[in-house]
């Protein structure tokens, strides 16, 4: 299993910087196991959103996938993946990791003849115009994912790449997409039945950024060859251990715990997410998405104006030692590190001994594993000795299994997270606070009033500064 180690935030290491350990745990456990009692409890209730705690058993949508994955196999040479925010970045950062490196560039056979994979998550006229360059849409399947249904970024990749899908193709342009999407809303839902799409669900009650395991991430992951059965094992061990509502036993209850107190106790806001390995390097970006837009929010639960929001920041180890490591031990002390480290990774590479008389020879003769890790320890202590909280957290290898632990591990962290600091951590009012705003300012039938609204509040604003 993969393992959290906390010691590097507990007073008997970094002072008064920070936790007593011991003490928060004993005061704690009452709540905590309060919080993971409830969230089992409701997770079967609607309007709670904690469908996602079941997406690991939920086996007809695994039969469902793999089904359509192995009717489409050897029919597309790529897959290209529409969707924002929740409907993307689970499935970027998963193959990512899980694919051999540089997958897109490998050829055929090197892909074991699975399809190149592209996630379009942005509305970038020359980001889109370039990728439409390089694919062939004939051989291509689209996945168009967005569970409202309307979102304009989605949408918009999409009319463009269905128009020209059409016109390649003609009426069978149909048979090179599939829509991933609520079960009955939305305007995507209605345009897959009116023109015959494919389609998969997104439950009920799984908000986007919980969704990777539903359709939303296992159906890329499963077009690529990734083995979705073994990512379903690593969130069933993971949600097992997890419904231990023994802090002592609970991983995600400590790292919760852990970050709620350096927020509230020790004004340290800043959630710094740093994995070891290139192949997470899409990690943070789920992760800053999933904490920052979770606890982000301006009311509690009692509408008290709170303004709560530990601070999600993204690194990667070690590149980011040589750049921002230099702020987070000098600078000030508002953040809490965590390092992701792989125990082993595929590959083993050696440092040939070519340098015998020079001061790099201490490196021949050792892995570049070693380094790697030796590294991750080297920044920990140095951290320590600047006396900034870190923890670790390890995963014996990447794989299918473990990750799925991992990205489990975090929603259920997060889940905590939002009762600790009581709030509810599965809106989003301010995302649709500015999705609106762009339909108003975009002519959307319906929204006038909030585009005249819009459009005096920026001229008033002009106004002010004299610019008009
Ligand atoms: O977590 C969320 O709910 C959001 O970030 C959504 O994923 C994002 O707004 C995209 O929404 P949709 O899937 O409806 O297009």
């Amino acid at each position: 299993m993969i393992k959290l180690d906390y010691t590097n935030v507990s007073n008997n290491i970094i002072g008064d910087e920070g936790l007593d350990i011991e003490r928060i745990f004993n005061e704690y456990a009452p709540r905590i196991q309060e919080i993971i009692t409830n969230l089992n409890m409701n997770k079967d209730k609607p309007g709670y959103w904690l469908q996602w705690m079941n997406l690991g058993y939920r086996e007809e949508t695994v039969w469902y996938v793999k089904e359509f994955a192995a009717m489409v196999d050897g029919r597309f040479d790529n897959i290209l993946v529409l969707g924002i925010g929740g409907s993307s970045l689970g499935g970027l950062a998963l193959s990512e990791a899980l694919l051999k490196p540089y997958w897109n560039l490998l050829d055929k056979e090197q892909r074991d003849n699975f399809p190149r994979i592209f996630f379009l998550d942005n509305i970038d006229p020359d980001e889109i115009s370039g990728l439409l360059n390089i694919l062939d849409l004939k051989k291509t399947l689209v996945n168009v994912i967005t569970k409202s249904g309307s979102t304009a970024e989605t949408m918009a990749q999409f009319m463009i790449i269905k128009d020209r899908m059409h016109e390649l193709l003609g009426d069978d342009y149909r048979k090179n997409i599939v829509a991933t999407t609520d079960k009955q809303a939305g305007i995507l839902r209605q345009l897959a039945n009116e023109e015959g799409y494919k389609t998969f669900v997104v439950p009920d009650d799984v908000g986007g950024r919980f969704s990777v395991f539903s359709a939303v991430g296992l159906l890329p992951l499963a077009l690529v060859g990734i083995d979705i059965d073994e990512i379903i094992r690593g969130i069933k061990l993971m949600d097992l251990t997890l419904k231990n509502t023994d802090i002592r036993k609970n991983i995600a209850a400590q790292n919760a715990l852990i970050h709620f107190l350096m927020d509230k106790e020790k004004g340290k806001y800043i959630s710094v997410m740093m994995p070891y390995s290139s192949k997470l390097k899409y990690f943070p970006d789920w992760y800053a998405q999933l904490w920052a837009e979770s606890l982000g929010k301006a009311y509690n639960k009692e509408g008290i104006e709170i303004h709560n929001g530990p601070t999600p920041l993204k690194a990667r180890g070690v590149t980011d030692q040589y750049s921002q490591m230099q702020l987070f031990n000098e600078g000030k002390n508002d953040k809490v590190i965590t390092f992701i480290r792989v125990n082993e990774f595929d590959n083993e590479l050696m440092i040939p001994n070519i340098f015998e008389y020079t001061g790099v020879n201490y490196l021949g003769g050792k892995t570049i594993n070693r380094l790697m890790n030796a590294e991750i320890d080297a920044a920990s202590v140095t951290f320590c000795d600047y006396k900034r909280p870190n923890l670790t957290i390890s995963l014996p290898r990447i794989n299918e299994y473990y990750l799925a632990q991992l990205f489990y591990l975090y929603e259920i962290q997060t889940a905590i997270a939002g009762e600790l600091y009581n709030i509810d951590a599965f809106s989003q009012p301010s995302t649709e606070h500015s999705k609106d705003y762009t339909y108003a300012l975009m002519d959307r039938l319906g929204y006038e009033e909030s585009a005249n609204e819009l459009r005096e509040k920026i001229a008033k604003n002009k106004e002010i500064m004299g610019l008009n």
